[in-house]
């Protein structure tokens, strides 16, 4: 007897498939030169590794800690993009062009950061603590950018390209210079959340 009950994907699968077309957008939210979804999917290094280390995270949180590192250096072969399996990412991470990025094992990164190529969250111990930076949501982090040691980033700042930060800064600061400077941002960030093309 055929079953009359409709197909309903479960909550997972509908939130895996959520979570995918948010990747993309948040490609062409973030680069202008963004064209079709499919030449997102293909072409992206910075998707192709935040969905390697959405598996090898799902596999360290689980305990299968070898495999989560295998999966995160196939990750790191294929795009050039070393983000460790222990470090905390949010939603709609993306990292344009992204070659030459480091996220440490005690990463904490928020939503809707945007991120270019050459950055590193990285520490400055050698000790088995929290030992990278945390960086609010909506935060942008300009190529080349270092952000070292355990340091906080509040929600809206921008760091600038080749920053090199090591102290914490509030939300809205706008980060440049080695050692970086804070000032305020006293216009609207450019990098909003903004509508999400889902
Ligand atoms: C810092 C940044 C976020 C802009 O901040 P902003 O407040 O809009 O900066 P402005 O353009 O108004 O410049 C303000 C001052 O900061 C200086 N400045 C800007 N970016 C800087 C940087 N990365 N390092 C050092 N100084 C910088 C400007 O020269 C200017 O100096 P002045 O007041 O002496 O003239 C931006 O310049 C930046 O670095 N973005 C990163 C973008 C990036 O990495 N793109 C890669 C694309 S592939």
């Amino acid at each position: 007897m055929a079953n009359s009950q409709p197909f309903r994907p479960s909550h997972r699968v509908d939130a895996f498939f959520r979570m995918i077309r948010e990747d993309i957008s948040a490609v062409r939210r973030g680069d202008p030169a963004a064209l079709s979804k499919v030449s997102i999917v293909l072409n992206y290094s910075g998707l192709h590794a935040v969905w390697g280390y959405r598996v090898s995270s799902a596999l360290w949180r689980r305990g299968h800690r070898l495999l989560g590192r295998l999966v995160s250096q196939f990750a790191r072969f294929l795009t050039g993009i070393e983000i460790h399996p222990g470090a905390k990412i949010g939603r709609r991470l993306f990292i344009d062009h992204g070659m030459g990025v480091v996220i440490g094992e005690t990463a904490e990164i928020g939503d809707d950061v945007l991120i270019y190529h050459g950055v590193t969250l990285g520490g400055v111990s050698t000790k088995k603590i929290k030992r990278h930076p945390t960086i609010g949501d909506r935060v942008m982090i300009g190529a080349g950018a270092k952000l070292l040691g355990p340091i906080e980033i509040g929600a809206d700042s921008s760091v600038g390209a080749n920053a090199v930060v090591t102290k914490s800064a509030p939300p809205n600061s706008i980060l440049t210079g080695v050692p970086a400077r804070a000032r305020q941002r006293t216009t609207p960030a450019t990098h909003e959340p903004g509508d999400w093309i889902i």
